[in-house]
């Protein structure tokens, strides 16, 4: 059975059809794909999160290991194992937060669209669970391609006459920390307090850094800003060339979805975060999902602060990053219409 099917069973028997998000003092997150290169790390990052009481981890295979070894960490963060399809509504219920590492990361000479075929289906399915279980959950797909898996996620819940526009998150954490990473090591600069927006979507050239931007302000040469932007979009592969076959980024990878489900439990306890996410948004005409920096908070995203003041080149970027945007953005909800 695949997993909607058997969520759908497992609902059935249990009665259990539109769980209530739980009280976010004692906030839940689950993982799905906890097993998995980045699941790992990521759920060790999230077991010691002060605001998450709850670790729900999911895998198809070796959560009962993880989950036994992340147990016997002293912190406060109580950790279950779910294993299967059967048990991911069990998983899900409840969460405030579900984060979504789950499906096939790259091999050398792969871009992220070569991954639609096996992880659309993966993200499909999850989802279909979810909003049958958690309805009300932030989800944040960290799935590839997340520029189509956010558009399938939106359109299942549609399907499922939830309107989660609002609650789901492409994480784009991972290129805003690259970019800070390589600036500060460029520059010289504090990476703790080096802050750079980015925006447009998350493969190749739909990454735009805005290093126009930056936080404290930095003064750039037109050949640094030419040789950073490339580099910043192209770093996913330079870790998948780097590794040689054994997958793509999962330790950095790890510390970009800490951070962003850090950001989300905050936002469901009632703080108001200012972060970039590729999400449902008009922020630039002609796509329908597009990465800026957007107000989140209890409803989810209450705001799209947009692309700000950009220059030239980076204007340049966000024109060239259309096209393939609505290309991806269409795939991914054809995969759902039909
Ligand atoms: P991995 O292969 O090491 O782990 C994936 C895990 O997902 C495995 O444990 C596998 O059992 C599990 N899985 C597969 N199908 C599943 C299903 N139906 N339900 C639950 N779990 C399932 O891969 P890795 O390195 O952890 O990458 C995961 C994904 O993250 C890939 O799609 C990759 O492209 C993406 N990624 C995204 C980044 C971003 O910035 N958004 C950065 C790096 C990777």
């Amino acid at each position: 059975l695949p997993a909607s099917a058997k969520c759908v069973s497992f609902l059935i028997n249990t009665g259990v059809r539109t769980a209530a998000r739980q009280s976010s003092s004692q906030p839940k997150v689950a993982l799905l794909g906890a097993s998995g290169g980045i699941g790992q790390p990521l759920g060790l990052l999230l077991k010691q999160d002060p605001n998450i009481a709850n670790l729900a981890l999911y895998d198809l295979v070796g959560t009962p290991g993880v989950a036994a070894d992340l147990s016997h960490i002293d912190s406060n963060c109580r950790v279950k194992a779910y294993t299967g399809a059967k048990e991911l509504a069990a998983c899900v219920e409840g969460a405030d937060v579900v984060v979504i590492p789950a499906g096939v990361p790259r091999k050398p000479g792969m871009t992220r669209d070569d991954l639609f075929n096996t992880n659309a289906g993966i993200v499909r399915d999850l989802v279909e669970c979810i909003a049958k279980a958690a309805p009300k959950a932030f989800i944040a797909i960290i799935t590839n391609p997340v520029n189509s898996t956010v558009p399938i996620a939106v359109e299942v819940m549609k399907n499922n006459g939830v309107d989660a526009k609002k609650r789901i998150f492409g994480v784009t954490t991972l290129d805003v920390v690259r970019a800070q990473a390589f600036v500060s090591e460029l520059k010289s600069t504090d990476a703790a307090k080096t802050v750079i927006p980015v925006i447009g979507g998350h493969a190749g050239i739909t990454i735009i850094p805005v290093l126009s931007q930056i936080q404290p302000s930095v003064k750039f040469s037109e050949d640094e800003i030419k040789k950073l932007t490339p580099r910043i979009q192209d770093a996913g592969t330079e870790v998948v060339n780097a590794k040689a076959g054994a997958g793509s980024a999962t330790l950095s990878m790890a510390l970009a979805g800490a951070r962003f489900a850090n950001y989300l439990v905050r936002a469901v306890k009632g703080e108001k975060i200012e972060a970039c996410s590729y999400v449902a948004s008009d922020a630039v005409k002609g796509v329908e999902y597009f990465s800026t920096k957007v107000q989140i908070g209890q409803s989810g995203v209450e705001k799209i602060l947009g692309v700000g003041s950009l220059s030239p080149y980076e204007k340049a970027c966000v024109e060239a990053a259309v096209p393939q945007l609505q290309k991806e953005i269409a795939k991914g909800i054809k995969f759902i219409k039909g």
